[in-house]
Protein backbone atom coordinates (compact mmCIF):
# COMPACT_ATOMS: atom_id res chain seq x y z
CA UNK A 1 0.00 0.00 0.00
CA UNK A 2 1.06 3.35 -0.64
CA UNK A 3 1.76 5.40 2.64
CA UNK A 4 2.74 9.18 3.02
CA UNK A 5 4.04 10.14 5.89
CA UNK A 6 1.61 11.69 9.05
CA UNK A 7 0.94 15.62 8.03
CA UNK A 8 2.30 15.35 4.64
CA UNK A 9 1.59 18.57 3.09
CA UNK A 10 -1.04 18.40 0.18
CA UNK A 11 -1.11 21.44 -1.72
CA UNK A 12 -0.79 23.31 -4.86
CA UNK A 13 1.09 25.95 -6.08
CA UNK A 14 1.36 29.21 -9.48
CA UNK A 15 2.89 32.51 -9.49
CA UNK A 16 1.87 35.99 -9.65
CA UNK A 17 2.56 36.94 -13.07
CA UNK A 18 1.26 33.69 -14.30
CA UNK A 19 -2.09 34.29 -12.76
CA UNK A 20 -2.58 37.79 -11.29
CA UNK A 21 -3.29 39.98 -14.34
CA UNK A 22 -3.83 43.52 -13.18
CA UNK A 23 -0.68 44.18 -14.67
CA UNK A 24 -0.78 48.07 -14.27
CA UNK A 25 -3.76 48.53 -11.67
CA UNK A 26 -3.50 50.20 -8.02
CA UNK A 27 0.07 51.23 -8.64
CA UNK A 28 1.71 48.00 -9.94
CA UNK A 29 5.22 49.19 -11.18
CA UNK A 30 6.21 46.83 -14.46
CA UNK A 31 8.08 43.95 -14.57
CA UNK A 32 10.51 42.49 -16.96
CA UNK A 33 7.58 40.13 -17.90
CA UNK A 34 5.12 42.65 -19.04
CA UNK A 35 8.03 44.22 -20.86
CA UNK A 36 8.98 40.82 -22.60
CA UNK A 37 5.96 39.82 -23.52
CA UNK A 38 4.81 42.97 -25.47
CA UNK A 39 7.82 42.55 -27.59
CA UNK A 40 6.48 41.01 -30.94
CA UNK A 41 7.32 37.50 -31.08
CA UNK A 42 8.51 36.67 -28.17
CA UNK A 43 5.64 34.93 -26.72
CA UNK A 44 3.49 32.29 -28.20
CA UNK A 45 0.68 34.30 -30.13
CA UNK A 46 1.63 37.11 -28.61
CA UNK A 47 0.03 36.44 -25.34
CA UNK A 48 0.82 38.67 -22.07
CA UNK A 49 -0.09 37.88 -18.46
CA UNK A 50 -1.68 41.53 -18.45
CA UNK A 51 -4.95 39.82 -17.62
CA UNK A 52 -4.20 36.32 -17.03
CA UNK A 53 -6.31 33.98 -15.26
CA UNK A 54 -7.56 37.93 -13.39
CA UNK A 55 -6.35 36.28 -9.97
CA UNK A 56 -6.12 39.90 -8.97
CA UNK A 57 -9.78 40.56 -8.71
CA UNK A 58 -10.67 36.99 -8.27
CA UNK A 59 -8.73 35.99 -5.81
CA UNK A 60 -11.33 35.45 -3.10
CA UNK A 61 -13.36 32.86 -5.74
CA UNK A 62 -9.95 30.82 -6.12
CA UNK A 63 -9.46 30.56 -2.46
CA UNK A 64 -13.20 29.45 -2.10
CA UNK A 65 -12.71 26.82 -4.76
CA UNK A 66 -9.27 25.35 -3.15
CA UNK A 67 -11.24 25.28 -0.28
CA UNK A 68 -13.89 23.17 -1.67
CA UNK A 69 -11.05 20.82 -3.33
CA UNK A 70 -9.85 20.20 0.46
CA UNK A 71 -6.36 21.99 -0.29
CA UNK A 72 -4.37 22.34 3.04
CA UNK A 73 -1.48 24.38 1.31
CA UNK A 74 -0.99 27.27 -1.57
CA UNK A 75 2.60 28.06 -2.87
CA UNK A 76 2.19 31.52 -4.15
CA UNK A 77 4.25 34.43 -5.04
CA UNK A 78 4.55 37.59 -4.34
CA UNK A 79 5.19 39.90 -7.03
CA UNK A 80 7.63 42.35 -6.39
CA UNK A 81 6.91 45.09 -8.40
CA UNK A 82 3.66 45.49 -6.89
CA UNK A 83 5.14 45.89 -4.02
CA UNK A 84 7.63 48.55 -4.52
CA UNK A 85 6.83 49.86 -8.13
CA UNK A 86 10.44 51.14 -8.49
CA UNK A 87 12.18 47.78 -7.59
CA UNK A 88 13.46 49.87 -4.20
CA UNK A 89 12.34 52.87 -2.47
CA UNK A 90 8.83 53.62 -2.13
CA UNK A 91 5.85 51.02 -1.32
CA UNK A 92 2.71 50.37 -2.53
CA UNK A 93 0.31 50.30 0.25
CA UNK A 94 -2.57 48.98 -2.01
CA UNK A 95 -0.69 46.32 -4.16
CA UNK A 96 0.75 45.15 0.03
CA UNK A 97 -2.78 44.82 0.72
CA UNK A 98 -4.12 42.17 -2.08
CA UNK A 99 -0.92 40.20 -0.03
CA UNK A 100 -2.24 40.46 3.41
CA UNK A 101 -6.08 40.36 2.27
CA UNK A 102 -4.91 36.78 0.49
CA UNK A 103 -3.23 35.72 3.15
CA UNK A 104 -6.10 36.51 5.58
CA UNK A 105 -8.43 34.36 3.02
CA UNK A 106 -6.35 31.22 3.02
CA UNK A 107 -5.93 30.81 6.60
CA UNK A 108 -9.61 31.67 7.45
CA UNK A 109 -10.24 28.92 4.61
CA UNK A 110 -7.52 26.93 6.72
CA UNK A 111 -5.21 26.60 3.75
CA UNK A 112 -1.47 27.16 4.85
CA UNK A 113 0.22 29.70 2.35
CA UNK A 114 4.01 29.11 1.35
CA UNK A 115 5.14 32.33 -0.08
CA UNK A 116 8.01 32.61 -2.89
CA UNK A 117 9.26 35.44 -2.54
CA UNK A 118 10.71 35.79 -6.16
CA UNK A 119 9.12 33.80 -9.21
CA UNK A 120 10.84 35.43 -12.33
CA UNK A 121 8.57 39.18 -12.76
CA UNK A 122 11.53 41.19 -11.78
CA UNK A 123 10.57 45.29 -11.44
CA UNK A 124 11.83 46.49 -14.86
CA UNK A 125 12.86 49.68 -13.48
CA UNK A 126 15.84 47.71 -11.56
CA UNK A 127 16.46 45.53 -14.77
CA UNK A 128 17.32 48.91 -16.28
CA UNK A 129 19.88 49.38 -13.45
CA UNK A 130 21.66 46.20 -14.74
CA UNK A 131 19.22 43.89 -12.43
CA UNK A 132 21.16 41.04 -11.37
CA UNK A 133 24.41 41.98 -13.01
CA UNK A 134 24.47 44.88 -10.23
CA UNK A 135 26.26 43.98 -7.28
CA UNK A 136 23.62 45.60 -5.10
CA UNK A 137 20.87 43.79 -6.52
CA UNK A 138 21.11 40.90 -3.59
CA UNK A 139 20.53 44.24 -1.22
CA UNK A 140 17.59 45.55 -3.29
CA UNK A 141 16.10 41.78 -3.11
CA UNK A 142 16.81 41.98 0.57
CA UNK A 143 14.82 45.35 1.19
CA UNK A 144 12.23 44.15 -0.63
CA UNK A 145 11.75 40.88 1.38
CA UNK A 146 11.65 43.30 4.85
CA UNK A 147 8.75 45.02 3.30
CA UNK A 148 6.89 41.71 2.84
CA UNK A 149 8.01 40.17 5.85
CA UNK A 150 7.43 42.73 8.43
CA UNK A 151 3.88 42.70 7.21
CA UNK A 152 2.82 38.91 6.50
CA UNK A 153 4.95 37.01 8.78
CA UNK A 154 2.82 37.31 11.71
CA UNK A 155 0.59 34.37 9.84
CA UNK A 156 3.00 33.30 7.48
CA UNK A 157 5.44 30.45 8.13
CA UNK A 158 6.45 29.24 5.08
CA UNK A 159 8.94 30.89 2.77
CA UNK A 160 11.28 30.57 -0.61
CA UNK A 161 13.29 32.42 -1.36
CA UNK A 162 13.76 32.39 -4.87
CA UNK A 163 12.14 30.04 -7.41
CA UNK A 164 14.50 28.04 -9.98
CA UNK A 165 17.53 30.38 -10.44
CA UNK A 166 18.74 27.52 -13.56
CA UNK A 167 15.55 28.90 -15.35
CA UNK A 168 15.65 32.69 -14.77
CA UNK A 169 19.43 33.02 -15.59
CA UNK A 170 19.68 30.27 -17.81
CA UNK A 171 16.41 31.17 -20.17
CA UNK A 172 16.43 34.56 -19.31
CA UNK A 173 19.96 35.90 -19.39
CA UNK A 174 21.62 33.42 -21.68
CA UNK A 175 19.09 31.36 -24.35
CA UNK A 176 16.95 34.69 -23.92
CA UNK A 177 13.80 32.56 -24.10
CA UNK A 178 12.37 34.38 -21.30
CA UNK A 179 12.40 37.83 -19.50
CA UNK A 180 14.32 39.67 -19.97
CA UNK A 181 15.43 38.07 -23.21
CA UNK A 182 19.22 38.99 -22.90
CA UNK A 183 22.08 36.71 -24.26
CA UNK A 184 24.91 37.11 -21.56
CA UNK A 185 27.74 34.80 -22.06
CA UNK A 186 29.31 32.97 -19.52
CA UNK A 187 31.67 34.90 -17.14
CA UNK A 188 28.29 37.98 -16.80
CA UNK A 189 25.68 34.83 -16.37
CA UNK A 190 27.90 33.32 -13.08
CA UNK A 191 28.44 36.79 -12.29
CA UNK A 192 24.86 37.62 -12.05
CA UNK A 193 24.38 33.93 -10.56
CA UNK A 194 26.66 34.63 -7.88
CA UNK A 195 24.16 37.82 -6.95
CA UNK A 196 21.29 35.54 -7.14
CA UNK A 197 23.17 33.42 -3.97
CA UNK A 198 23.59 36.25 -2.56
CA UNK A 199 20.13 37.64 -2.73
CA UNK A 200 18.61 34.57 -1.77
CA UNK A 201 21.28 34.20 1.77
CA UNK A 202 20.79 38.29 2.70
CA UNK A 203 16.81 37.13 2.05
CA UNK A 204 16.89 34.23 4.53
CA UNK A 205 18.93 36.66 6.87
CA UNK A 206 15.90 38.90 6.47
CA UNK A 207 13.46 36.80 6.88
CA UNK A 208 14.76 35.70 10.15
CA UNK A 209 15.88 38.72 11.30
CA UNK A 210 12.55 40.48 10.77
CA UNK A 211 9.95 37.50 11.16
CA UNK A 212 7.38 37.80 13.94
CA UNK A 213 6.66 34.17 14.06
CA UNK A 214 8.84 30.52 13.98
CA UNK A 215 9.71 30.85 10.09
CA UNK A 216 10.12 27.75 8.16
CA UNK A 217 12.28 28.85 5.18
CA UNK A 218 13.40 27.20 2.03
CA UNK A 219 14.92 27.58 -1.70
CA UNK A 220 13.19 26.46 -4.81
CA UNK A 221 15.55 25.71 -7.48
CA UNK A 222 15.07 23.11 -10.51
CA UNK A 223 15.96 19.38 -9.59
CA UNK A 224 17.93 18.45 -12.66
CA UNK A 225 17.30 14.54 -12.48
CA UNK A 226 19.48 12.06 -14.01
CA UNK A 227 18.59 8.27 -13.27
CA UNK A 228 19.79 4.94 -13.20
CA UNK A 229 18.40 2.16 -15.55
CA UNK A 230 18.37 -0.21 -12.73
CA UNK A 231 18.92 -0.81 -9.24
CA UNK A 232 22.88 -1.71 -9.65
CA UNK A 233 24.85 0.22 -7.36
CA UNK A 234 27.42 0.74 -10.07
CA UNK A 235 24.28 2.13 -12.56
CA UNK A 236 23.18 3.95 -9.44
CA UNK A 237 26.41 5.74 -8.66
CA UNK A 238 26.80 6.73 -12.70
CA UNK A 239 23.42 8.78 -12.26
CA UNK A 240 24.29 10.11 -8.41
CA UNK A 241 27.47 11.63 -9.63
CA UNK A 242 25.57 12.76 -13.38
CA UNK A 243 23.35 14.36 -11.14
CA UNK A 244 25.91 16.68 -9.26
CA UNK A 245 28.25 17.24 -12.44
CA UNK A 246 28.61 20.99 -13.76
CA UNK A 247 28.64 21.10 -17.56
CA UNK A 248 31.09 23.52 -18.59
CA UNK A 249 28.79 24.94 -21.25
CA UNK A 250 25.50 26.08 -19.56
CA UNK A 251 24.41 26.71 -15.80
CA UNK A 252 21.76 23.65 -15.92
CA UNK A 253 22.99 21.46 -13.07
CA UNK A 254 22.30 21.46 -9.83
CA UNK A 255 25.37 21.44 -7.59
CA UNK A 256 26.31 25.08 -8.57
CA UNK A 257 23.23 26.17 -7.36
CA UNK A 258 22.76 24.24 -4.07
CA UNK A 259 25.99 23.27 -2.78
CA UNK A 260 26.75 26.68 -2.13
CA UNK A 261 23.33 27.24 -0.40
CA UNK A 262 23.37 23.93 1.71
CA UNK A 263 27.16 23.18 1.94
CA UNK A 264 28.58 26.55 1.51
CA UNK A 265 31.19 26.02 -0.92
CA UNK A 266 30.91 26.40 -4.89
CA UNK A 267 31.45 22.53 -5.80
CA UNK A 268 35.50 21.73 -7.12
CA UNK A 269 34.59 20.25 -10.18
CA UNK A 270 32.38 23.29 -11.25
CA UNK A 271 35.04 25.53 -10.14
CA UNK A 272 37.52 23.83 -12.58
CA UNK A 273 34.23 23.38 -15.51
CA UNK A 274 33.74 27.41 -15.20
CA UNK A 275 37.76 28.09 -14.51
CA UNK A 276 37.55 31.00 -16.98
CA UNK A 277 34.50 32.72 -16.09
CA UNK A 278 34.39 32.81 -12.29
CA UNK A 279 32.81 35.37 -10.52
CA UNK A 280 34.78 37.52 -7.72
CA UNK A 281 34.35 35.71 -4.35
CA UNK A 282 34.43 38.63 -1.71
CA UNK A 283 35.33 37.09 2.01
CA UNK A 284 32.36 36.42 3.67
CA UNK A 285 29.89 35.65 0.58
CA UNK A 286 30.23 32.03 1.06
CA UNK A 287 29.13 32.25 4.71
CA UNK A 288 26.13 34.60 3.55
CA UNK A 289 24.94 32.43 1.46
CA UNK A 290 25.01 29.29 3.06
CA UNK A 291 22.11 30.43 5.56
CA UNK A 292 20.46 27.65 7.81
CA UNK A 293 17.35 26.43 5.89
CA UNK A 294 14.65 24.51 7.38
CA UNK A 295 13.79 22.34 4.20
CA UNK A 296 14.88 22.15 0.66
CA UNK A 297 12.65 22.60 -1.80
CA UNK A 298 12.63 21.74 -5.30
CA UNK A 299 10.57 21.35 -8.72
CA UNK A 300 10.70 18.27 -10.54
CA UNK A 301 9.35 17.53 -13.75
CA UNK A 302 10.90 14.93 -15.30
CA UNK A 303 14.66 12.92 -15.98
CA UNK A 304 16.76 11.90 -18.07
CA UNK A 305 18.41 8.23 -17.82
CA UNK A 306 22.30 8.13 -17.96
CA UNK A 307 24.46 4.65 -18.40
CA UNK A 308 28.52 4.90 -17.58
CA UNK A 309 31.29 5.45 -20.72
CA UNK A 310 34.32 3.22 -20.93
CA UNK A 311 35.90 6.38 -20.44
CA UNK A 312 34.65 6.69 -16.89
CA UNK A 313 32.25 9.36 -17.64
CA UNK A 314 28.37 9.36 -18.65
CA UNK A 315 25.63 9.59 -21.24
CA UNK A 316 22.02 10.09 -22.10
CA UNK A 317 20.63 6.66 -22.76
CA UNK A 318 19.41 7.48 -26.00
CA UNK A 319 15.30 7.73 -25.96
CA UNK A 320 13.22 5.07 -26.43
CA UNK A 321 11.25 5.11 -29.57
CA UNK A 322 7.92 6.00 -29.50
CA UNK A 323 8.35 7.08 -25.70
CA UNK A 324 5.46 9.10 -23.81
CA UNK A 325 5.54 13.01 -23.95
CA UNK A 326 3.48 14.92 -22.47
CA UNK A 327 1.77 17.80 -24.68
CA UNK A 328 4.91 20.27 -24.02
CA UNK A 329 6.88 17.37 -25.40
CA UNK A 330 8.25 16.77 -22.10
CA UNK A 331 9.11 13.24 -21.52
CA UNK A 332 6.58 11.01 -18.85
CA UNK A 333 9.56 9.98 -15.90
CA UNK A 334 8.01 8.76 -12.62
CA UNK A 335 11.31 7.39 -11.47
CA UNK A 336 12.26 11.16 -11.53
CA UNK A 337 10.58 11.50 -8.55
CA UNK A 338 11.87 8.62 -6.71
CA UNK A 339 15.73 9.44 -7.41
CA UNK A 340 15.69 13.32 -7.25
CA UNK A 341 14.64 13.49 -4.08
CA UNK A 342 16.43 10.98 -3.01
CA UNK A 343 20.18 11.85 -4.41
CA UNK A 344 19.23 15.50 -2.75
CA UNK A 345 18.32 14.06 0.56
CA UNK A 346 21.51 11.98 0.75
CA UNK A 347 23.65 15.01 -0.33
CA UNK A 348 22.02 18.13 1.67
CA UNK A 349 20.34 16.35 4.61
CA UNK A 350 17.49 18.36 4.54
CA UNK A 351 13.04 17.67 5.02
CA UNK A 352 12.28 17.57 1.27
CA UNK A 353 9.43 19.17 -0.44
CA UNK A 354 8.66 18.87 -3.70
CA UNK A 355 7.43 22.35 -4.45
CA UNK A 356 6.61 21.82 -8.16
CA UNK A 357 5.01 18.95 -10.02
CA UNK A 358 2.81 18.16 -13.22
CA UNK A 359 1.92 18.24 -16.61
CA UNK A 360 0.48 20.56 -19.26
CA UNK A 361 -1.65 17.96 -21.68
CA UNK A 362 -4.66 18.86 -24.08
CA UNK A 363 -7.59 19.88 -22.10
CA UNK A 364 -10.88 21.30 -23.28
CA UNK A 365 -14.41 21.84 -22.05
CA UNK A 366 -16.13 18.69 -23.22
CA UNK A 367 -19.82 18.09 -24.63
CA UNK A 368 -21.31 17.54 -21.18
CA UNK A 369 -19.25 20.86 -19.40
CA UNK A 370 -16.60 18.68 -17.94
CA UNK A 371 -13.33 18.96 -18.08
CA UNK A 372 -11.78 14.78 -18.57
CA UNK A 373 -8.28 14.99 -18.15
CA UNK A 374 -7.44 11.28 -17.66
CA UNK A 375 -3.71 11.21 -18.42
CA UNK A 376 -3.04 14.11 -15.44
CA UNK A 377 -4.37 11.45 -13.23
CA UNK A 378 -2.64 8.84 -14.85
CA UNK A 379 1.08 11.26 -14.61
CA UNK A 380 -0.17 12.39 -10.84
CA UNK A 381 -0.44 8.92 -9.73
CA UNK A 382 2.36 7.14 -11.35
CA UNK A 383 4.93 9.89 -10.08
CA UNK A 384 3.40 9.85 -6.74
CA UNK A 385 3.59 6.52 -6.29
CA UNK A 386 7.48 7.12 -6.82
CA UNK A 387 7.74 10.03 -4.26
CA UNK A 388 6.16 7.85 -1.99
CA UNK A 389 8.49 5.01 -2.53
CA UNK A 390 11.78 7.13 -1.72
CA UNK A 391 9.77 8.17 1.66
CA UNK A 392 9.49 4.26 2.65
CA UNK A 393 13.00 4.04 2.30
CA UNK A 394 14.08 7.43 4.83
CA UNK A 395 13.64 10.25 2.41
CA UNK A 396 12.09 12.74 4.44
CA UNK A 397 9.47 14.18 2.44
CA UNK A 398 7.32 16.45 4.02
CA UNK A 399 5.04 18.01 0.97
CA UNK A 400 3.82 17.75 -2.56
CA UNK A 401 2.44 21.08 -4.34
CA UNK A 402 1.10 20.51 -7.57
CA UNK A 403 1.18 22.69 -10.51
CA UNK A 404 -0.60 24.02 -10.63
CA UNK A 405 -3.88 25.41 -9.12
CA UNK A 406 -5.99 26.10 -12.67
CA UNK A 407 -4.34 26.49 -16.32
CA UNK A 408 -2.35 30.05 -16.59
CA UNK A 409 0.61 31.99 -18.44
CA UNK A 410 3.01 29.32 -19.52
CA UNK A 411 5.70 31.84 -19.91
CA UNK A 412 6.88 32.43 -23.69
CA UNK A 413 4.48 29.55 -24.16
CA UNK A 414 1.64 31.98 -23.19
CA UNK A 415 -1.73 30.02 -22.47
CA UNK A 416 -0.84 27.21 -24.90
CA UNK A 417 -0.23 24.91 -22.44
CA UNK A 418 -2.72 24.07 -19.76
CA UNK A 419 -1.14 22.94 -16.71
CA UNK A 420 -4.20 23.12 -14.22
CA UNK A 421 -5.83 20.99 -12.00
CA UNK A 422 -8.94 23.67 -12.41
CA UNK A 423 -10.03 24.80 -16.13
CA UNK A 424 -9.53 28.59 -17.13
CA UNK A 425 -11.59 29.56 -20.01
CA UNK A 426 -9.37 32.95 -20.58
CA UNK A 427 -11.69 34.84 -22.78
CA UNK A 428 -14.31 35.06 -19.78
CA UNK A 429 -12.07 33.80 -16.70
CA UNK A 430 -14.68 31.04 -15.91
CA UNK A 431 -12.95 28.02 -13.49
CA UNK A 432 -13.92 24.70 -14.20
CA UNK A 433 -12.26 21.77 -11.79
CA UNK A 434 -11.41 19.50 -14.14
CA UNK A 435 -12.01 15.74 -13.50
CA UNK A 436 -8.26 15.40 -11.57
CA UNK A 437 -8.92 18.37 -9.45
CA UNK A 438 -11.81 15.95 -7.70
CA UNK A 439 -9.27 13.17 -8.01
CA UNK A 440 -6.84 15.19 -6.81
CA UNK A 441 -9.09 16.39 -3.94
CA UNK A 442 -9.55 12.13 -2.78
CA UNK A 443 -6.14 12.02 -2.74
CA UNK A 444 -5.71 14.35 -0.20
CA UNK A 445 -8.66 13.37 2.19
CA UNK A 446 -6.76 10.24 2.04
CA UNK A 447 -3.39 11.10 2.35
CA UNK A 448 -2.41 9.22 -0.43
CA UNK A 449 -3.86 5.58 -0.01
CA UNK A 450 -6.12 5.62 -2.76
CA UNK A 451 -3.07 5.90 -5.31
C1 LIG B 1 8.49 25.76 -13.91
C2 LIG B 1 8.11 27.13 -13.40
C3 LIG B 1 6.63 27.37 -13.28
C4 LIG B 1 5.86 26.73 -14.42
C5 LIG B 1 6.28 25.29 -14.62
C6 LIG B 1 5.53 24.57 -15.71
O1 LIG B 1 9.72 25.81 -14.51
O2 LIG B 1 8.66 27.36 -12.13
O3 LIG B 1 6.41 28.75 -13.18
O4 LIG B 1 6.00 27.49 -15.56
O5 LIG B 1 7.65 25.21 -14.87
Amino acid sequence: MIKFPKDFVWGVAAASYQIEGAATEDGKGLSIWDMFSRIPGRTFQGNTGSIACDHYHRSKEDVAMMKQLGMMAYRMSVAWPRVIPDGTGAINAKGLQFYDQLVDELLAAKIQPYITLFHWDYPYELYCRGGWLNSDSPKWFADYVKIVVEKLSDRVVHWMTLNEPQVFIGYGHHLGHHAPGVTYGMTELLRAGHHVLLAHGLGVQTIRAHSKSQAQIGYAPVGVVKMPQSDKPAEIETARHATFWVDPKNTWNNAWWMDPVFLGKYPDQGLKAYEQHLPAIKPGDMETIAQPLDFFGCNIYNGVYVRATKEGGFEEVPAKTGMDFTAYRWPVTPASLYWGPKFFYERYQKPVYMTENGLSSMDWVCLDGKVHDPMRIDFLTRYLREYARGGAEGVDIRGYFQWSVMDNFEWADGYRERFGLVYVDFPTGKRTPKDSAYWYSNVIKTNGANL
